[in-house]
């Protein structure tokens, strides 16, 4: 059973006495907490491959702030690990694979890991319920099948990611390929995340809005419908909620809100009243305040998080969360301030 069970509410469009509020990276550098954990595991692929220290991580924020949802710590990042490229974060930089997936030989090798290679995420993702205790529910997540492979294909994190799209224009058949088998893949990955108990799944879909329309559809729409088709119902036999998060997708709003999802993630560009316009009440919402928003004074961070409040309107079916993930310079006093803010306009608003 869980307690506080807000966010599962809004995520059905159910009625709330508060906008449940969660955000991206909520566990992270901002907190000292995190960085001494971090720092005793020795680095971050440690840290998420020890389910004891990744559920010390995931509960931190939630020591700190009321938070409605805690998110399981790891990285998108695991599944093309397992795939055998070889993934390690340098101190200070991004993530960097050993092998990438830019050349036919080495698309045409690729397949679905065996899950058991991710093992560590799934006995997370076990140990974070069992020490939740029905606190609030916890969210499993994947990358999107596209954002994954532009990570696989670069080999790292890139400005715009040109590789990735001149094999999108060139060779659409080696693209398909890849997009593939990172479907199946992401599709048992979020399944074994259901089985262990994740209460709701979301789709980190971080560089589709990359893309023209027609190839955003072609590679990355279309592959989380097929991800989304594919989710098993529960230990409990119940469907798991499931969110769809395309940053710069916004302007493909009406089209995702029929990919299956039951929530769409915006990012801090829409507008939050004219994306619930588009969307009628096809889903929920998640979003959007600007995550930088948080570098700024109390009363600023509280102005911004009523207007998003206020965006949302009175109906139900809205979860506040930052557009992107929270930055490592974020003062956590301001992270104080938004949750309390959320909670108090929203619930003054019903
Ligand atoms: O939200 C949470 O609190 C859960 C944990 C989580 C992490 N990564 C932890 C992490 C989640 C949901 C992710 C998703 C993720 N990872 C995405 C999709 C969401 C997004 O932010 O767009 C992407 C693109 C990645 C890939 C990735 N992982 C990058 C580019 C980096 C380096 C940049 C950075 O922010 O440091 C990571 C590393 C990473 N993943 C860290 C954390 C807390 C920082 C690592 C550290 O502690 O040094």
């Amino acid at each position: 059973m869980i307690k506080n069970d807000t966010f599962l509410r809004a995520l059905r469009r159910e009625p709330t006495p508060y906008t449940p509020v969660w955000l991206m990276r909520q566990a992270g550098r901002y907190l000292p907490e995190y960085n001494q954990t971090r720092a005793r595991a020795g680095s971050f692929m440690q840290l998420a491959m020890t389910p004891e220290l990744a559920t010390e991580v995931t509960l931190q924020p939630l020591e700190r702030f009321p938070l409605d949802a805690a998110i399981l710590f790891s990285d998108i990042l695991t599944v093309p690990d397992a795939m055998g490229l070889g993934l390690s974060f340098a101190a200070g930089e991004g993530p960097r694979f050993t092998h990438k997936a830019d050349s036919e030989a080495a698309i045409q090798a690729l397949a679905a890991p065996d899950m058991n290679k991710l093992r560590y995420v799934f006995d997370a993702v076990a140990q974070i319920k069992k020490a939740l205790n029905g606190r609030v529910p916890l969210i499993g997540f994947s990358g999107s099948p596209f954002t994954l492979a532009c990570y696989m294909i670069e080999g790292g994190g890139s400005d715009g990611f040109p590789a990735v799209r001149r094999l999108a224009y060139s060779r659409p058949d080696l693209m398909q390929r890849l997009i593939d088998v990172n479907t199946a893949a992401v599709t048992a990955y979020l399944n074994e995340q259901i089985a262990a108990g994740a209460d709701a799944v979301m789709i980190f879909d971080t560089w589709g809005g990359l893309l023209p329309a027609a190839e955003y559809r072609t590679f990355s729409l279309a592959a989380m419908r097929r991800v989304l088709a594919g989710l098993k119902p529960n230990p409990a036999k119940e469907k798991v909620p499931t969110i769809l998060f395309t940053k710069g997708g916004g302007v493909w709003l009406n089209e995702m809100a029929d990919s299956g999802a039951n929530a769409l993630g915006l990012d801090w560009t829409v507008d939050l009243a004219q994306a619930r316009q588009t969307v009628g009440q096809r889903v929920a919402l998640q979003g959007n305040l600007d995550p930088l928003t948080l570098l700024t004074d109390p009363a600023t961070v509280a102005r911004a998080a009523e207007a998003v409040v206020r965006a949302a309107g009175p109906a139900p079916g809205h979860i506040f969360n930052l557009g992107h993930g929270i930055v490592p310079q974020t003062p956590p006093e301001n992270v104080a301030v938004l949750v309390e803010t959320v909670h108090s306009v929203s619930r003054a608003m019903r």
